[in-house]
């Protein structure tokens, strides 16, 4: 569509999604669902209510990490037994909250936890579902900020203490072990990592076996990282086809948590260059959208493409694309070769993922509001903060 069109209307900078793109990347992973698959999107990607409702509406489950997270899915149809509660930090209110859902499972990532999830079952005189995240310590080429399955990442319990763990917690009343469970980074692009993880995954479940705990179903996490430049990703089909052949001959239910690979694609940030500043350095794009809008640029070292809508014919240059943020981190691009003028618009590209999720109030600045394209209509699934909503909870 002609986003100029479009924003004639529209305030900049606001994010604009593709339903479309969005129900193709879901179907790639429905058209693989058996009884032996369930497919959990990791709300945390992006967990815009409209957005959940359409991916619920598809059959998926979901990957909550807090108690916001399981009432945003909760409020947009989720079949609460398609929901995995993860995360490092779960509280009592929130382990509280996620048993009166009757949500399918949760992903324990301490022995703490495993006490305060049994010990609260055990009040509403219930039992819970569990299954441990064990870290099988394996690299993965990613930003080290989005790699979790490393021995000194937070994430999940080592493998060397896992066995241990299962058996302590065979012996708490109110649980039920059902899972093995791992998540070892975002944006991976070989299959690698999976396969040596599950390699170490397969034999756990073998040596608890022999201890007599059977478990129901192993969780792969999510990962799957989609193509921001010229990045060669895993296709979908084989990701998914060969984990389930690794894992056949063990007849279990396999959970997939995506986040990134089903929304990252189908989103862009538009936004309008206010100016155009030279130094004897450096040119510099100031638009209209900063860090606080989209942070993954400084956040990650993230790289998204940026384009302009209308390529004019000012002078190709090499610019700084930046924000109006009072930081030096507040880029969105470095060295981008561009022909644009004052007051043109620019796409940033790919940003469907950890984009608006990610986004802050920093500088007293407005969260962007959300578009969807659905059908050929534009519709507002989120309109930007007004001040007084910035402002309301502040005495
Ligand atoms: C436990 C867990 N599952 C799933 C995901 C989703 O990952 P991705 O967006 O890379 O698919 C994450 C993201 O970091 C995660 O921490």
């Amino acid at each position: 569509m002609d986003i100029d069109e479009i924003s004639s209307n529209l305030e900049t900078p606001y994010y604009l999604y593709s339903e479309n793109l969005i129900k193709e990347n879901i179907n790639s992973y429905m058209k693989h669902a058996t009884k032996h698959t369930l497919f959990c999107y990791s709300v945390k990607a992006n967990s815009n209510l409209s957005i959940l409702k359409l991916i619920a509406s598809m059959g998926m489950g979901f990957d909550v990490v807090s108690k916001g997270e399981l009432y945003r899915v909760m409020k947009a149809g989720a079949d609460s037994k398609k929901i995995v509660y993860s995360g490092v930090g779960k509280r009592k209110d929130e382990i509280k909250f996620a048993l009166e859902c009757g949500i399918l499972c949760f992903n324990v990532e301490s022995e703490g936890e495993l006490h305060a999830i049994n010990e609260q079952a055990s009040l509403m005189e219930c039992v819970a579902n569990v299954s441990i995240r064990v870290n099988p310590d394996v690299a993965v080429e990613t930003h080290p900020y989005i790699s979790t399955g490393l021995k000194e990442n937070k994430f999940g319990i080592p493998y060397k203490d896992a066995l241990e763990i299962y058996l302590k917690a065979s012996q708490l009343k109110s649980l039920n072990i059902t899972g093995v469970d791992f998540h070892i980074g975002s944006q991976i692009t070989t299959i690698e990592p999976y396969l040596d993880s599950l390699k170490s995954i397969k034999s756990l479940i073998a040596e608890l076996e022999k201890k007599g705990i059977s478990i129901s179903h192993i969780d792969v996490g999510g990962g799957l990282g989609i193509k921001y430049q010229d990045e060669n990703i895993i296709n979908k089909d084989f990701f998914i086809s060969t984990i389930v052949s690794e894992l056949k001959d063990l007849n279990i239910m396999i959970l997939f948590e995506p986040g990134r690979s089903i929304v990252g694609d189908c989103g862009i940030l538009v936004s309008r260059v206010q100016y155009v500043k030279e130094s004897d350095e450096k040119s510099f794009l100031i638009l209209d959208a900063s860090m606080s809008e989209l942070i993954r640029p400084p956040l990650y070292n993230a790289h998204h493409n940026i384009t302009a809508v209308h390529r004019t014919d000012a002078v190709k240059k090499n610019y700084d694309v930046v924000g109006p943020v009072c930081e030096s981190a507040d880029f969105l691009g470095k060295n981008r070769l561009m022909n644009v003028n004052v007051s043109d618009l620019v796409i940033i590209e790919d940003v469907g993922a950890y984009g608006f999720v990610l986004s802050s109030n920093y500088n007293t600045r407005p969260k962007p509001a959300e578009y969807i394209i659905s059908n050929g209509n534009i519709n507002e699934i989120r309109s930007a903060d007004t001040l007084d909503q910035i402002l309301a909870n502040e005495l």
